[in-house]
């Protein structure tokens, strides 16, 4: 799909012109106000809208009122998600072209708009016979720039998505690699032999259960004099079974998109290569299957992370923070400023969240602070928990340093604080995407499936 920036959408040949009505006023279309609002009393509520046939009486084929709500509850997250909804509907209708003539709006508004198109347009159809349909060419009067910088992010979030979506039968810590390898960045994969000289025992018990070798990926993204340097890691279980500790059925269903925190680094390194900031970035990926083949790890099993700290396994399926734990521990060494990492660890944070916001906790302030700033301008929401020494309690071992799991309650803090372990030099925020990466059904702006959690955000926050 196409964006087209042109002075005047209002007076465009097309299929549907999209125009906005804040409740109680009026929109810039006299056919829309005389049919919708006088006759059809259509009031604009958030998310509502009206289909109009235009009979040749226009140049579009169609009107679409979109409902903006009240005038001072609206917000860039609305327009976003209007904008959104709009392309839903014209994909629904097999419209090809659509213009939009949005009036009394101004902030942020190339940079909303262009998501909630991009985002909207998506769909994972690789797999159909029959593809989806899609608009071809959309026009509005935006800022250009805006636009395309925009555009940039949503085609990183689709790459992130497609992975994410992609099965883990075809979706391997193998096919990870190749692909890492592919974006042109100066790419280091280390297979199993190598994980084990550095000593990564915390990833490599996981990844034992697996038919599929583990591949632990380094992307390095270099330029002359950084500014920063940021490393960005990403939870990468191809498939989360449980492993000997197996998930039940349905909590298993989703779980091809365990790799949702790796797929938002690829996505993101894809955009950071064509932005080419004065920033050195690293994307790292601790890629494995948990799966409970024969060699699988087992409960009480005794593993010897990266930086020496020993781990009592108390719980299978609490994988991912084994492999964040080398994974932090590998990027700690590397004399970056700020490591974040992002995964989906606890159902413990989607309890808490819904599906609604991320979680977030770290070792700085600041950089947490810095980090949901950014996020909330770019319409990605991060909520801060909290990581109470008390929490820390509950990751006692008899055995050990610490076991894998705490109590079931503040089970996204205790996860943070088993984190924190592995990260001795550097400033640090861990972001659990549990509830946004991936959708059951669809939602707002989305459709059901992954929906590029944490590419917005991570794109926009090394570009500040
Ligand atoms: N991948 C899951 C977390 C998850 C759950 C992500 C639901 C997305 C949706 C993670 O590896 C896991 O299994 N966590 C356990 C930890 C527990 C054993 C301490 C959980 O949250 O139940
Ligand atoms: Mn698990
Ligand atoms: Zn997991």
């Amino acid at each position: 799909m196409e964006i087209k920036i042109i002075s005047n959408p209002a007076e465009q040949e097309c299929d549907i012109l999209v125009v906005n009505l804040f409740e109680g006023e009026k929109t810039t279309q006299e056919l829309a106000n005389k049919y919708a609002i006088e006759e059809d009393k259509f009031e604009g509520k958030f998310g509502e809208t009206y289909l109009l046939p235009t009979y040749g009486k226009q140049k579009a084929r169609k009107i679409l009122v979109v409902g903006f709500g009240k005038k001072d509850e609206f917000c860039p997250d609305k327009l976003r998600k209007a904008t959104g909804k709009a392309i839903k509907k014209a994909n629904q209708m097999e419209a090809k072209t659509v213009a939009f003539d949005y009036s009394g709006v101004d902030f942020c508004f190339a940079e909303q708009f262009t998501y909630g198109v991009g985002i909207a347009d998506y769909s994972f159809d690789k797999y159909k016979t029959k593809k989806d349909k899609h608009v071809e060419t959309v026009y509005v009067n935006a800022n250009e720039d805006a636009v395309r910088r925009a555009e940039k992010i949503t085609k990183a979030m689709k790459v992130s998505r497609d992975l994410a979506n992609e099965p883990a039968q075809y979706a391997t810590p193998s096919k990870l690699a190749e692909i890492a390898q592919g974006l042109g960045l100066d790419t280091k994969i280390y297979d199993k032999e190598e994980c084990e000289r550095m000593g990564m025992g915390a990833y490599l018990a996981v990844a034992k259960g697996s038919a599929e070798p583990p591949k632990f990926i380094h992307m390095k993204y270099s330029t002359p004099n950084p500014r920063k340097k940021i490393a960005i890691i990403g939870k990468g279980i191809c498939f989360d079974s449980g492993g000997l500790d197996i998930k039940p059925a349905s909590s298993m269903l989703t779980m091809k998109d365990d790799m949702s925190g790796a797929a938002c680094v690829i996505g993101t390194m894809t955009a950071i290569k064509e932005f080419a900031p004065d920033v050195e970035v690293h994307g790292i990926i601790a890629a494995c299957e948990n799966m409970p083949g024969c060699s699988a790890y087992k409960p009480g099993d005794i593993l010897t992370a990266k930086n020496g700290k020993t781990i009592e396994v108390d719980n299978t399926d609490a994988e991912g923070r084994l492999t964040l734990a080398d994974a932090l521990c590998y990027a700690d060494e590397l004399g970056v400023d700020e490591i974040i990492d992002l995964a989906t660890l606890t159902g413990a944070c989607m309890v808490a969240l819904g599906n609604q916001a991320a979680g977030i906790v770290g070792n700085d302030d600041n950089l947490v602070k810095s980090v949901i700033e950014t996020a909330k301008a770019c319409g990605e929401r991060y909520w801060e928990l909290p990581m109470y020494e008390e929490y820390k309690e509950s990751l006692k071992s008899s055995v050990a340093d610490m076991q894998n799991t705490g109590s079931r309650w503040g089970g996204a803090s205790t996860a943070g604080l088993f984190l924190k372990e592995f990260v001795e030099k550097t400033k640090w925020a861990h972001i659990d995407i549990a509830g946004v990466a991936y959708f059951d059904k669809a939602q707002g702006e989305f459709i059901k499936g992954s929906t590029g959690a944490g590419v917005r955000a991570m794109i926009n926050y090394i570009l500040k």
